[in-house]
Order: C-alpha cells, then sequence, then structure tokens
C-alpha cells in the first residue's frame, strides 16, 4: 500500500482527500457566513488539523512497517478518529442549525443542539471504542467509578445544568424577555446550559447560574398574558394645595394624551392620579405603560417635560419646598416688577404682529390684558384639524410646523411657523373648523388671544375686520400662489374674491 493509502486506512474513510476538501472549504463559507460561530469553526479547524497530523503519522507508522498492535499506536490511532470526527460534528452541527433550520425559520431552543451535539459526541466515543483494534474493557471497568467521581465534583455544574434544561424546555423566560431579579433588571441574551446572561441598561452583562435562576424570584416585566409586552411607568411629581386636584389631573392627562409620545403605549392611557396629601403640597403621579423597556429614564424624562408644560399652560406651578415660600415671599415690589416684565413681554408679543399694526396704543394695551401665556413641548399639536377653534396664538419662541391631512395624503407638512408668527387666525376670526394642525417642533412659547377678547376689540372698532380680511386674504393669496403658480391679474382677483368672503365671515361671525 501507498502512503496516502495508509493514512486513508489509518482515518477509515475511502476518498479522504476530498473529505478534506469539503471539510475545509465549508467551514471558510460557514466562518464567512455565521460571524457568531466563529470561535466554534475555528476550533473545530485546529481539531482537524491536529487529527490530520495524527492521522499521518498512524499512516507513516503503517508504511515504515511498525507493528500496529501496540496500545500506544492504537490509542494514537482512536485519539486521531475522535478529534477528526468531533471536527466534523461541530461543523455539520454549525450547517444545520445556523444554515439550514434557519432558512426554514426554525429556531429551535440552543440547549437542544448543545444536547444533540453531546449526545453526538457519546455515539462517537462509544462507536470508536467498540473497533475492535481498541480494548475497551479497562474503560468499562473504571467507568463506573469515574461517573461517580464526576457526579460529585460536577454537582453544582449539575444544578445548573438542570436548571439551563428546565428553563429553556419549560421557556418560563426567553431570550428578549426584560427580567428584575435581586433588584437588578435587564434583557434575557442568551440561556445556556450553565448560565443565563442578562444584559443591564447600564451597559453591563449580569451572567446568573442557572440555579440561582431557578431558586430566586425572578419577575419577567411587562409580561401579562394575552397582551403585549409593555411595562407600568410611574412618575411623581407635586402640587401646592392652593391648586384643585381635578384641575391638576385634568390638565396633566390631557397634556399627556394629546400627541403621541415614542414607547408609550396608545392602550391603556397615560393617567394622572392624586396620590397623597403632603405637609404642603399634593402629591401626584402619572402612570404609563411602557413599550420599549430599554428607554426608561429618557421616557420619562419626556413624559416628566409634558407634565411641566401641560401644568405652565394651565397656569398651575410645581410645588417648591416650604421653606422656600417664606424665603422668596412675595412682597409688593417683587410682584409690582413681575409684572412690569409680563406686561413688557406681552407688548412686544402683540407688537411683532402684524396683524395688530393698526390698533392704537390703548387698544392694544387692553389687549395685552388678556393675552394668556401658553408653553408647549417639543411634538405637542397646539392645534388640531378640525377641531374648534378657541384661540389665536402669537408665537414668541421657537419652531413649528403646520400639517394638513389630506385623504390621499396623511399629515403633509405645508409650511415652517417661527418666532413672530400667528396662527389660529382661520377659525378663530370665521367660526370655522381648524385647517391644519401645528406642531412644536422645539419648545415653543406662545401668547394666546381668546374669542371674547377679539369680539370686544371688534365691536369698538368695526373697521378693523377690514384690515384683518385684508391681511388674511393676503395670506391666503400668497399660498394659493405658491400652489397654484398663478399670474398677477388672477392674484388680484382672488384677492378681491377672499377679501369680501373673510370681511363677510368674519362679520358675520362677530355678529358686527
Ligand atoms: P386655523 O385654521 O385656525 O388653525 C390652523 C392654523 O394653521 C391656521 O388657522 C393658520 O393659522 C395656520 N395655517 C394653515 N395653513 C397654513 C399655511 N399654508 N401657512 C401658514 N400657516 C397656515
Amino acid at each position: 500500500m501507498t502512503f496516502w493509502q495508509q493514512v486513508q486506512a489509518a482515518a477509515g474513510i475511502p476518498g479522504f482527500v476530498w473529505v478534506i476538501i469539503a471539510f475545509v472549504l465549508s467551514a471558510l463559507v460557514l466562518n464567512a457566513l455565521r460571524p457568531a460561530e466563529r470561535m466554534r469553526i475555528r476550533a473545530s479547524l485546529i481539531l482537524f488539523a491536529l487529527a490530520f497530523f495524527g492521522l499521518l503519522l498512524t499512516g507513516s507508522f503503517a508504511y515504515r512497517g511498525t507493528p500496529t498492535d501496540r496500545p500506544v499506536y492504537l490509542w494514537f490511532d482512536w485519539a486521531s478518529l475522535f478529534c477528526l470526527w468531533i471536527a466534523l460534528i461541530n461543523v455539520a452541527s454549525v450547517f444545520v442549525f445556523e444554515v439550514f433550520l434557519s432558512a426554514i425559520r426554525l429556531k429551535p431552543p440552543r440547549i437542544m443542539r448543545d444536547l444533540l451535539v453531546a449526545l453526538a459526541y457519546v455515539v462517537l466515543g462509544i462507536t470508536l471504542l467498540s473497533i475492535p483494534r481498541v480494548d475497551i474493557s479497562g474503560i468499562v471497568a473504571t467507568s463506573a467509578v469515574l461517573t461517580a467521581v464526576i457526579g460529585l465534583s460536577f454537582q453544582d455544574t449539575l444544578g445548573n445544568m438542570m436548571g439551563g434544561m428546565a428553563l429553556q424546555l419549560e421557556r418560563t423566560i426567553g431570550i428578549g424577555d426584560w427580567i428584575r431579579i435581586d433588584g437588578q433588571e435587564g434583557v434575557v441574551r442568551e440561556i445556556r446550559w450553565r448560565h443565563t446572561s442578562i444584559e443591564t441598561r447600564n451597559w453591563d452583562t449580569m451572567v446568573v447560574p442557572n440555579s440561582i435562576l431557578m431558586k430566586s424570584q425572578v419577575t419577567v416585566l411587562g409580561r401579562r398574558a394575552g397582551a403585549p409586552r409593555q411595562h407600568r411607568q410611574w412618575v411623581y411629581f407635586n402640587v401646592d394645595f392652593r391648586y384643585s386636584p381635578a384641575d391638576v389631573i385634568d390638565a396633566v392627562e390631557t397634556g399627556l394624551r394629546a400627541e403621541p409620545i415614542p414607547n408609550v403605549a396608545a392602550e391603556p392611557l397615560p393617567n394622572c392620579v392624586f396620590m397623597d396629601f403632603k405637609e404642603s403640597f399634593g402629591s401626584y403621579a402619572v402612570r404609563y405603560w411602557l413599550t420599549d423597556l430599554a428607554v426608561d429614564d429618557p421616557t420619562n424624562s419626556i413624559v416628566r417635560t409634558r407634565i411641566y408644560f401641560a401644568l405652565r399652560r394651565a397656569g398651575i406651578p410645581l410645588s417648591i419646598p416650604a421653606q422656600s415660600i417664606f424665603m422668596t415671599e412675595d412682597d409688593a415690589s417683587r410682584r409690582e416688577r413681575k409684572d412690569i416684565e409680563d406686561t413688557r413681554q406681552r407688548v412686544e408679543a402683540l407688537g411683532r404682529v402684524e396683524l395688530f399694526n393698526s390698533l392704537t396704543e390703548e387698544e392694544r394695551s387692553s389687549l395685552t390684558a388678556r393675552l394668556r401665556y401658553a408653553p408647549f413641548t417639543r411634538g405637542e399639536a397646539m392645534t388640531r384639524q378640525g377641531a374648534e377653534a378657541h384661540w389665536l396664538y402669537l408665537m414668541t419662541r421657537g419652531e413649528a410646523e403646520v400639517r394638513v391631512s389630506t385623504e390621499g395624503n396623511l399629515n403633509e407638512r405645508v409650511a415652517a411657523l417661527h418666532a413672530g408668527d400667528v396662527f389660529g387666525e382661520m377659525g378663530m376670526m370665521t367660526g370655522e373648523p381648524r385647517s391644519a394642525t401645528v406642531i412644536a417642533v422645539t419648545d415653543v412659547e406662545c401668547y394666546r388671544l381668546d374669542k371674547d377678547a377679539f369680539h370686544d376689540i371688534l365691536h369698538q372698532r368695526p373697521e378693523i375686520a377690514d384690515d384683518i380680511s385684508m391681511l388674511l386674504a393676503k395670506r391666503r393669496v400668497e399660498l394659493e400662489a405658491a400652489r397654484e403658480d398663478l399670474n398677477e391679474e388672477a392674484k388680484r382677483q382672488r384677492m378681491r374674491y377672499h377679501q369680501n368672503d373673510l370681511r363677510r365671515r368674519i362679520k358675520n361671525f362677530f355678529t358686527l
């Protein structure tokens, strides 16, 4: 026999060279396709290389005519074959579980794969030991002792393994579940034979032995039978007793429900509850359901910002500790200073608005007194398309955008608004429903004016309706011209039409 035939005989595989080529190629392909399995594939390649050199050696023994029934030779042959088949089994398992089964969208628990691979090792060991040229009587004799020793020394490990098996087979906890154990929270990333890896929000990984996981009380966060995964969050705040709890709850719930907040469930809706009477304030909590448990703090922060702005709009301050109340107790001059500053800001806001340029000083200052401060946080809708109009808004800070829903195009952005712009005038002055939704893009500060204030000023100066209708008509024509590419003559015609139409509608609405 040639040298290579001897090697092939030692391997016990006909066409051994093809097996080598197929093995190396598939290992390289799998290595590129499945980066997560690289360790396993590389280990298999190393084992395969060891086996190959072992078989070369045993082949060369036989080739040189060294007696092949010596125990050293036999064990060498056996070990090489064992390494060879372990390498083959490992690469085959990666192919079956990671390529084939995932291609047909089957994802058996990892432990199942480990069990099958372990079973294949055992079958392989027994098969190789039963090859007539290896004497297994010694091994059988020692195996009982070996089992006892292994059993004793691996007591903990076995406990962990049984735990791992139970966890995976019963599917008590699954990959991707958020759990709380010993006060720590995290997402389950991997359940192995001995341990489970849990990634916390602090970017750490907790490695919990499976036996501990089975013995401890574990809370699976946000899991409820038949319901989507969402976890209730609590956000606390305090408000002075001077303000009615009903008003506080109403303002906060309206602010939170008006516009969807990312990662806050729509069902159940966020709600606000009055929790307790404290020494100098009432304690409240907002409860909402978080849909992505990874972003609890950022979502709490958005919810807190919404609460803050909703309360500010309603003129309800967050409570301050009683001590500070005494330290900053309002004195007359402080209040006066505040009033002057407040009035200055309102006058400035009104001055920026072209619509009111024709008012006298006196009219303007009477209007100023009726402006109400209305801040919004980014993402909130300040007017909603189709809603009844109660206010005209004067923007003094921030950016907003105007969005219109039509049948074909949901929520198309039609214009941007900046500090100094006015919006809500169409609905307020004609009684029509809001023509668009205006959304705060950044935090926005506005002053708003109600219909009664307008009514009063129009009754004192009905000719203002003409100025206003001209301004509104101009705005409309500008929009239409941009949309329809109108020429100068068409613009003049539209201007005349809109001005008359708007004047008539404003007068009807305000019964002038
Ligand atoms: P109103 O219809 O009361 O409510 C929505 C407001 O969005 C509307 O008044 C205008 O103030 C504003 N608005 C609607 N369309 C535009 C637009 N094309 N450009 C600027 N502002 C607009």
